[in-house]
């Protein structure tokens, strides 16, 4: 397994990272959280098999199925150290602050100390850990000003139940502001050949603080491997149905990138995600004086033959005219419809 190191920490990352989110929620049949248990085994499997390869990097949040997906990573965790693991097999990234009820309904963000501590309480629970690895912010918290929200997660540093910190969607202002309280590892934030807003200034700014840029969605939620042509293939409460990049005229529209992805690929000998995948580690840089940070993306799968496949994408090297053209495929803008439905465009902090 190629590895990175995590921001300024000296922790040694996958380059490449499992995200579960799918596991236990918003896509498939995992839309209806009555259905969750029949992927269940095939997902624990995934994020063993994962560890075993050395992919270290898994991505949860409290709030994918409220717990449910915490409680899965550390399942898998835990059959991993009985078949002769270790934890240290494992970076466990988990995020707080979106905040549900009971039923999945979308309640706010919370970024104030003392949710801060009830939350890392509740993750630890759910994980069935003494400490987690990377704790991010999922979404800043417009009404607690960032430098509390830090301190606090500083403060579980401090106690040892979390090992470095990250903010997820945050602005580049914050993302300073939150640097000169506590050391941040980590920006997660969406980018894909779809979703090239970070290249604006997000980039530039951590390759400078020093900061890893971990990259989510970064197969567009599926989108950009070519198995969604229309938005019947997804089930009728498949959470996409709600973003407007998934409507029917924009699938049209978009679907030109895909073809374009399609052909690049066809031609170098790999799969569309592959493709996908390896133009985005290509965005990767050392910090150096191109000011580009360690890009690490995540792909999201529950699935064991689709995760070797996504694994498969660190030994794909496209060449610089590839690259140039899937760029130019999809300059930033180009993609039809917001990445999010609107309510959630507002809460990300820009
Ligand atoms: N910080 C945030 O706000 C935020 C937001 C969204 C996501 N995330 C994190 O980022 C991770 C990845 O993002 P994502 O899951 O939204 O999107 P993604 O990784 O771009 O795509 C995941 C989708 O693609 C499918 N897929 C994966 N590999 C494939 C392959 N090789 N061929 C065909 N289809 C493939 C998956 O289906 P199967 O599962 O059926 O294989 C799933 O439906 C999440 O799991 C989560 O941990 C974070």
């Amino acid at each position: 397994m190629r590895n990175v190191s995590l921001g300024k920490t000296g922790l040694s990352v996958s380059a490449i990272g499992l995200g579960c989110m799918g596991m236990s929620d918003f896509y498939g049949e995992n839309a209806d959280w009555g259905r969750r248990s029949e992927t269940e085994a095939e997902s624990l499997a995934t994020i063993r098999q994962a560890l075993s390869e050395g992919l270290n990097f898994i991505d949860t949040a409290d709030v994918y199925g409220n717990g449910h997906n915490e409680q899965l990573v550390g399942r898998a965790l835990r059959e991993h150290m009985e078949a002769g693991g270790r934890r240290e097999d494992a970076v466990v990234c988990t995020k707080f602050g979106n905040v549900r009820g009971d039923d999945g309904s979308w309640q706010g963000v919370n970024g104030s100390p003392d949710y801060v501590r009830m939350a890392c309480e509740r993750s630890l629970r759910s994980l069935g850990l003494d400490h987690i690895d990377l704790y991010y912010q999922h979404r800043v918290d417009p009404a607690t000003p960032i430098e509390e929200t830090v301190g606090a997660m500083a403060q579980l540093v401090q106690q040892g139940k979390v090992r470095f910190i990250g903010l997820s969607e945050a602005g580049v202002d914050t993302l300073r502001r939150a640097c000169t309280v506590h050391p941040v590892a980590a920006l997660q934030t969406e980018y894909s050949l779809w979703t090239r807003d970070p290249e604006q200034e997000h980039l530039r700014v951590c390759a400078e603080l020093g900061i890893t840029f971990v990259a989510y969605s970064p197969l567009g939620r599926g989108f950009l491997t070519g198995t969604i042509r229309d938005d019947d293939t997804l089930a009728f409460n498949d959470s996409r149905r709600l973003h407007p990049r998934f409507s029917s005229e924009a699938i049209e529209h978009n679907l030109q990138l895909v073809e374009a992805i399609e052909s690049i690929a066809g031609a170098h000998g790999c799969t569309p995600a592959q493709c996908a995948l390896a133009w985005l580690l290509a965005q990767s840089g050392n910090g150096g004086p191109d000011l580009r940070p360690t890009v690490l993306p995540i792909p999201g799968t529950k699935r064991r033959e689709r995760l070797g496949e996504n694994i498969g994408a660190l030994s794909v090297s496209l060449s610089v005219e590839e690259l140039e053209r899937l760029s130019q495929a999809a300059p930033p803008g180009w993609a039809m419809g917001t990445r999010y439905p609107e309510r959630s465009m507002q809460a990300l902090n820009r």
